[in-house]
């Protein structure tokens, strides 16, 4: 229900996203808006060989440490889009949102669709189960989900670390990614792989 009131807020109420540093927050402040989410931007660039020689490294040993733990870490093809939709659309009930950082369900088309559109997405197994994702366009991160079950053991770090080994093995030198303040495990996961938090957002709004 919460999230039904939020998604409604988001297309009534005007809504401005902005940087933290923009010059027009002050006005808005003033006009009666108020600050009701911020939110961040990270990125990693890998500018020389030996920052892609360390990377590399340090993304191996993620993936190793979930396949030593007894996870399958692979690329996700269209004959998995039933297990993306339903990982996903298991996971986000207890994640905080704002106006800029919200996430609609990944449904069976749009999974299957995502090689087209350019993305793509690396999951783990546990068996036969999919139990993470990280999907994303280039260096661009789309999003991150693991399972409740299997959250902390490093499956989040594992997914993400497969994304970006496929990126760079492609020629990809720039990886960035977002979400809420609010979300701590989102922001700590992708500072674990190397992010570092490069714009502060807010999403403004009337009381
Ligand atoms: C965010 C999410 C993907 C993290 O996955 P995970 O498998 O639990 O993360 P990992 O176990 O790989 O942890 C990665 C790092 O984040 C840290 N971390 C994970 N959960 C944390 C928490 N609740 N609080 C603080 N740090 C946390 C870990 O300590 C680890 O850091 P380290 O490698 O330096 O030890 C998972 O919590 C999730 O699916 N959440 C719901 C969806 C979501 O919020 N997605 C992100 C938006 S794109």
């Amino acid at each position: 229900m919460s999230e039904l009131r939020h998604s409604l807020d988001s297309v009534l109420l005007e809504t401005h996203v902005l940087q933290d540093t923009d010059p027009d927050l002050d006005r808005l402040l003033v006009d009666g808006f108020a600050v009701v989410g911020e939110s961040w931007g990270a990125e990693l660039r890998l500018d020389s060989v030996a920052q892609v020689d360390e990377a590399v490294d340090a993304l191996r040993e993620r993936v190793a440490a979930a396949e030593q733990a007894g996870l399958a870490v692979r690329e996700l093809h269209p004959a998995d889009a039933a297990a993306i939709a339903a990982l996903d659309a298991a996971s986000w009930a207890d994640v905080p949102s704002t106006p800029a950082t919200t996430h609609s369900p990944t449904t069976e088309a749009e999974a299957r669709a995502w090689a087209g559109r350019g993305r793509r997405g690396f999951g783990a197994f546990d068996g036969d189960r999919l139990v993470g994702l990280c999907v994303g366009a280039g260096g661009d991160n789309d999003f991150i989900v693991v399972a409740a079950t299997h959250r902390g053991r490093g499956l989040g770090a594992a997914v993400v670390a497969a994304w970006m080994l496929a990126a760079i093995e492609a020629g990809e030198r720039a990886f960035t990614v977002g979400g809420a303040a609010e979300n701590v495990r989102s922001l700590a996961l992708v500072r674990s792989v190397g992010f570092r938090v490069t714009e502060r957002w807010l999403s403004l709004q009337r009381p």
